[in-house]
């Protein structure tokens, strides 16, 4: 975006939030927790000790507060995601609720699945929509190099999406090489197989900055190049999956539908942002890859009515960054996993 298009934050018609960048927000992703019952090499630094204890965490109604002001402010996409969310007992609760503000269009939410099996039918009950699923391999032993969890779990859980009818139930896949390069190929056809769209990451840096380093770095352009010797990528230009910022290809024999997400190569990406996070400690971060926060426990704590939390997202609206840090020497103040991915 142009320097041009700088402007004070404003309202268009119907509510929907503008940025300083002329960037219509209207996507907010909601931590419901920092904890997790994986430990995602990318997420999660080893020995990670500084999870918010529960008095830190948002309450289920602190959250649909926050999302219910939200929603009067212009935004009509919401996410819950973690850490992980499944481990909040009350999320189906949670879900009920938010599905049911005036304004919501849609709840989704992000999960390592290894919980899903059970959870499924009633999250779907409860009024979600779609679900993204973690997927970093199907081979058991590399899955549990990378996130310390049972690859069989996940894929029953995926199962008992489909089965509950999600409108959509979308596949994540984070690139490192020399870790799950050989496993892109068989996501690809797992995903092929089952119709789910499969969406490959590119790796952030968001735990420790060990983790991301030049060897372990798989670009989406390489895993394209990669996937290009076995079948042909017919660009979808059009095709629009969900919230994300996605660019999605057709495989023409598979018939997989694959999305890459080049949030380091692609110098465009932030261009098309078009979200929020509030994490499981309340604060409103404008944007994932910049400590920007905005606290939005402390007001709801301390008597603030709804005019007043109004203010805060605005605020956090108006200090939205231009880009991501991520190219930058950016360091990780918090982890993935108490942000909210
Ligand atoms: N880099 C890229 N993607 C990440 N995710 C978590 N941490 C990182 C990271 N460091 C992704 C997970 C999950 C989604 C919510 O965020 O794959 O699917
Ligand atoms: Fe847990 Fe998800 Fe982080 Fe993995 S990426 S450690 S599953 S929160």
């Amino acid at each position: 975006m142009k320097g041009w298009l700088i402007c004070a934050a404003k309202t268009r018609t119907g509510g929907n939030k503008m940025d300083p960048f002329g960037r219509q927000i209207d996507y907010l992703r909601i931590s419901v927790t920092d904890r997790c019952n994986e430990r995602c090499l990318y997420c999660m630094p080893e020995g990670y000790k500084g999870w918010e204890s529960n008095p830190d965490h948002l309450t289920a109604e602190e959250i649909i507060r926050v999302a219910r002001v939200a929603a009067g402010l212009g935004f009509r996409k919401f996410r819950l995601t973690g850490g992980e969310p499944l481990v909040r007992g009350d999320l189906p609760d949670i879900a009920r609720a938010m599905a049911k503000i005036p304004g919501v269009e849609s709840v989704g939410l992000s999960t390592n699945g290894l919980r899903l099996a059970a959870l499924a039918q009633p999250l779907r009950a409860a009024g979600l929509r779609t679900v993204n699923v973690s997927l970093d391999a199907l081979d058991p032993q590399i899955y549990r190099r990378i996130t310390g969890g049972d690859v069989a779990k996940v894929l029953a859980g995926i199962q008992a999406a489909i089965v509950a009818e999600f409108e959509r139930v979308k596949l994540n896949c984070v690139l490192m090489r020399g870790v799950n390069e050989t496993e892109l190929w068989p996501l690809v056809l797992f995903a092929a197989e089952h119709g789910l769209p499969l969406r490959f990451i590119e790796l952030m840096p968001l735990t420790s900055t060990e983790v991301l380093t030049e060897k372990n770095f798989l670009p989406c352009g390489e895993a394209m190049q990669s996937l290009a010797q076995r079948d042909e990528l017919v660009p979808q230009p059009d095709r629009k999956l969900g919230h994300g910022p996605a660019k999605y290809y057709l495989l023409k024999q598979t018939g997989a539908l694959v999305g890459f997400i080049g949030a380091l190569t692609n110098e465009h990406f932030c261009e098309q942002c078009n979200k929020m996070r509030l994490t499981a400690d309340g604060k409103v971060r404008p944007c994932l890859g910049n400590h920007i926060e905005v606290d939005l426990r402390a007001a709801l704590r301390h008597g603030a009515d709804d005019g007043a939390l109004k203010e805060l997202l605005e605020t956090a609206l108006r200090l939205k960054p231009l880009e991501h840090q991520f190219r930058t020497n950016y360091q990780p103040c918090r982890p993935m996993t108490a942000i909210g991915g």
